[in-house]
């Protein structure tokens, strides 16, 4: 069969370029990837044994699956599944793996920091740090339909991630923290199979997935086995869009440093009292509106703070966590005390459904 060396396809409104090589690399994902299906025999991994096994055995099928000499490249984010994925390449080709970390400023307090702390400073990660804060948030300037807010920043999360892949010579590889619950949705078509939307089938890198047959559970029992700390392993569910979609409407700077401050005193209070790992899931959103209230006797108009606290199994429906009562009056102390520009905090009382689980 004879083919011209590309052709132009125009599929759901998207132009795809296909080339020989590009098509050789899909057949190629295509087969490395070919079974979608857990084996009925896989184990469930439970015990630190378990785990053991299993990083042992991918330790040796992703350097069977590189090569000697091959590099891989993956989009650290620093939550639980990115980060085992890390862990378990850099067992397996140490520095051949280059992580880049995007900062897109819509992170919590204190994640970037832990970030280079775990991989550069402790496991001696070949990473890539990104600030692109500035170029994150002026693109989301006077955007406040939510799902724009969330087009923008997944579009500007792959160009700044394409831009750093090509800087780098030959890396083949494209590492992704797919987990089994991603693919069984992804065959539902409840949501996309690749959890960074749209990297692989632009950068035409063969992917390597070594916890793709794995459930939630069983990614924190081997993240726990190769060493990383609990604060990464068992940290709550965290919106790829982070807390642009907490910062409600169109974001501003202002507002923006006032959920992530009031999230960090959340979280420390939440921590101190025992509730971590206890609440499945427990954030601050800020409204783009002010009321009125007064401190030292003086009048104020600021903003005000929403805690939001729900339990659930799946996040298709969701309870309202049973917060102690004194603890909800400490919190409010704090961030009305500490954060600037907030005045006041009300506690989100609404169950999954009517309310989904983020604000926007
Ligand atoms: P909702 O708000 O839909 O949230 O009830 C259900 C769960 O999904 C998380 N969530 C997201 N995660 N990208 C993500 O990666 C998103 O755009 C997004 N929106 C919601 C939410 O935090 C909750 O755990």
């Amino acid at each position: 069969m004879t083919m011209k060396d590309s052709q132009v396809y125009h599929i759901g409104g998207r132009k795809i370029t296909v080339t020989r090589k590009n098509l050789q690399t899909e057949q190629e994902n295509e087969s490395s990837s070919a079974s979608q299906v857990r084996p009925e025999t896989m184990e469930r991994i439970t015990t630190p044994e378990l785990a053991n096994a299993f990083i042992e055995e991918q330790v040796q099928a992703i350097r069977e699956q590189v090569g000697e000499n091959g590099k891989v490249l993956l989009a650290l984010s620093g939550g639980v599944d990115s980060s085992v994925v890390a862990a378990l390449l850099i067992r397996a080709i140490g520095d051949r793996l280059t992580c880049v970390h995007v900062n897109h400023g819509l992170l919590r307090k204190g994640e970037p920091e832990m970030v280079i702390d775990v991989f550069r400073n402790q496991m001696n990660a070949n990473l890539i740090y990104v600030d692109a804060v500035d170029r994150f948030l002026n693109k989301l300037r006077f955007i406040s339909n939510p799902e724009w807010k969330r087009k923008i920043i997944g579009k500007e999360f792959i160009n700044v991630f394409e831009e750093e892949a090509q800087k780098l010579k030959d890396v083949a590889f494209l590492a992704q923290g797919t987990i089994y619950p991603d693919i069984i949705e992804s065959e539902k078509g409840v949501k996309a199979h690749h959890n960074v939307g749209g990297l692989p089938e632009r950068m035409n890198m063969t992917l390597v997935e070594p916890i793709k047959f794995l459930y939630k559970d069983e990614v924190r029992v081997v993240g726990t086995a190769l060493g990383l700390p609990d604060k990464m392993v068992y940290r709550q569910p965290f919106p790829g869009p982070g807390l642009g979609v907490r910062c409600l409407g169109a974001i501003t700077r202002d507002r923006l440093e006032m959920v992530r401050e009031s999230d960090a005193i959340l979280r420390e209070e939440f921590a101190a009292a025992g509730l971590e790992g206890k609440v499945w899931q427990y954030f601050t959103a800020i409204p783009n509106f002010k009321s009125v209230g007064v401190t030292d006797g003086k009048r104020t108009f600021a903003y005000p703070v929403i805690i939001r606290a729900i339990n659930t199994t799946d996040a298709m429906t969701a309870t309202v966590a049973e917060i102690p009562f004194d603890l909800l009056q400490k919190i409010t102390a704090r961030i009305t005390a500490e954060v600037e520009g907030v005045n006041r905090v009300v506690f989100d009382l609404t169950p999954k459904p009517s309310g989904t689980i983020e604000w926007e």
